[in-house]
């Protein structure tokens, strides 16, 4: 089985477009989302339908649980609560629902793999250092662990005696395999389709491929600008438009 592998969406569907067409071509049977479908873009019903277009097995984020109105932004910074609330606004109940009902993490997609959003220990907590990864390990026997939130593509990985390597740093071109050797644990994020922060604003994904063993990383360009305007037609905040053409 090949496994599309997705995170952090977060409404922006040109981006999600290019990542859909890039993957296609490279081969997929099913979808995997590590939540913040909605949250900062300019389109959230878009992008809530074409993930369930996709069937993907999709579990909640931060910003989906808080869009939904099952929580407040109070840990938001003043710009994602901004965004937050207008995609409230224009969610109608039936996409609130959605997100509202959403699987939190983690959860299990086979006896090997688990999706969660920010870390096992809380879905609001971020996986960023090995110490981050060391806390989560501990916490699970699952040879993998999908995650997100951190909007940065990442592999932690674990031997069985204990020894931890944080393999962040991959250049990545358009295209990175990494292999998921046996009697590690793995934890792995595909990256930002949305809203990439490692300083590459393509768009990123990831597909795993179970019967061999892999990890594929992708990233893809995508007409940003377009995004943008869409987002200044909206009046979201100036920062969130900026970023994206840095990746930060
Ligand atoms: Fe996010």
């Amino acid at each position: 089985m090949r496994y599309l592998v997705l995170s952090d969406i977060h409404s922006n569907i040109e981006a999600f477009d290019a990542c859909i067409h890039r993957a296609k071509h490279a081969g997929f049977e099913s979808v995997l989302c590590c939540g913040d479908v909605v949250g900062y873009g300019p389109n959230p019903i878009e992008a809530i339908d074409i993930l369930r277009g996709l069937k993907a097995l999709t579990i909640r984020g931060n910003h989906d649980r808080v869009a939904a109105g099952l929580d407040e932004p109070t840990q938001f910074n003043p710009h994602a609560r901004r965004a937050v609330f207008w995609t409230r606004s224009m969610l109608p109940d039936s996409h609130k629902d959605y997100l509202g009902n959403l699987p939190v993490g983690p959860l299990e997609i086979t006896a090997d793999a688990q999706l969660v959003h920010g870390a096992i220990t809380d879905e609001d907590d971020y996986i960023f250092t090995e110490a981050d990864a060391n806390e989560n390990f501990r916490l699970t026997d699952k040879h993998i662990t999908f995650f997100g939130h951190s909007h940065f593509p990442v592999v932690f990985s674990v031997d069985a005696a204990g020894n931890s390597v944080m393999a962040t740093t991959y250049e990545f071109d358009e295209f990175t395999a990494v292999k998921c050797e046996a009697g590690r644990k793995l934890f792995i994020n595909p990256g930002s389709v949305g809203q990439p922060r490692d300083g590459d604003p393509r768009a990123s994904f990831a597909i795993w491929d179970q019967d061999r063993s892999r990890m594929e990383f992708y990233r893809v360009e995508y007409d940003i600008e377009v995004t943008q305007e869409k987002m200044r037609q909206a009046q979201l905040p100036q920062y969130l438009i900026d970023r994206l053409a840095v990746g930060r």
